[in-house]
């Protein structure tokens, strides 16, 4: 991160800050202003809202981590969205989460080395009736297996 973007978070995350203490219930309000305005929640931002709530950081990391919504570094440029619900579990979904993990070098909730892909877990997609499924940034894919999912990542990558 450059100087003037880290310059540019740590002033994202003190107006966030400023517009949610005050409120009932500030701190997954908070959590996710900063995630829409940082793209993620960094350390750093965890330091600072555990000190503006009188939480521990602690506190807040847990909340942060129950969540996989909220991303601790920042995205790849392109989410890949694997179901994990019974439907698609029972044609070989698990199967493809660790293929989805292993291609990626990542877990759930991570981005891979490169930069290109955030991984998510979500549960249904909606083609149940033609799992596994996985969504590429807005594009579903139905019925796929490992070799499927590197083709699709390989054709993915090299979009510009
Ligand atoms: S269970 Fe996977 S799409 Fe519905």
């Amino acid at each position: 991160m450059t100087q003037d973007a880290a310059a540019e978070a740590d002033d994202a995350i003190g107006q966030a800050i400023e517009e949610h203490r005050a409120r009932r219930g500030p701190l997954l309000p908070l959590l996710h202003a900063v995630q829409e305005r940082c793209g993620h929640v960094s350390d750093a931002a965890v330091a600072r809202i555990a000190q503006a709530l009188n939480l521990s950081r602690a506190d807040v990391h847990g909340v942060v981590s129950f969540y996989d919504h909220f991303r601790r570094t920042p995205g790849g440029r392109h989410s890949v969205c694997v179901c994990r619900a019974e439907a698609c579990q029972a044609v070989g979904g698990r199967a493809l989460e660790a293929e989805a993990r292993r291609q990626l070098g990542t877990s759930f909730g991570g981005t891979s080395a490169d930069g290109a892909f955030s991984l998510h877990a979500v549960y249904c997609l909606g083609n149940c009736a033609a799992g596994p499924s996985v969504l590429i940034d807005d594009e579903l894919h139905g019925r796929v297996d490992g070799a499927r999912l590197a083709g699709l990542l390989a054709e993915r990558r090299a979009r510009p």
